[in-house]
């Protein structure tokens, strides 16, 4: 089992989740984070951490977000480890519970 960062940190990315990390298993891209599904270890610890409540237990995301399984499987592979707290992105509050942001997130991650 692992947890998935969903559509919610997508313009936000607080990155509170990073710090409680033990495993440093968060993976950055432009415009949010994913977990890496291989070395995540199950803690939870990330999950209330984050305030734009994007975390899920894998078993618990929710239907409209299950692609967001497969895509943290994908761009964790290819993204840079983050281990640190940084700031969130400019208007993350903004962005914050505005959901349905997958499409930006792929057009990023073509980009890349
Ligand atoms: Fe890291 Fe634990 Fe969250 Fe997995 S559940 S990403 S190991 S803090
Ligand atoms: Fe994203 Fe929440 Fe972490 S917004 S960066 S999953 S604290």
């Amino acid at each position: 089992m692992t947890f998935v960062v969903t559509d919610n940190c997508i313009k936000c990315k607080y990155t509170d989740c990073v710090e409680v990390c033990p495993v440093d298993c968060f993976y950055e891209g432009p415009n949010f984070l994913v977990i890496h599904p291989d070395e995540c270890i199950d803690c939870a610890l990330c999950e209330p951490e984050c305030p734009a409540v994007a975390i899920f237990s894998e078993d618990e995301v929710p239907d409209d977000m299950q692609e967001f399984i497969q895509l943290n499987v994908e761009l964790a592979e290819i993204w840079p480890n983050i281990t640190e707290k940084k700031d969130a992105l400019p208007d993350a509050e903004k962005h914050d519970r505005v959901l349905n942001k997958d499409v930006q997130s792929k057009i990023m991650y073509i980009e890349r």
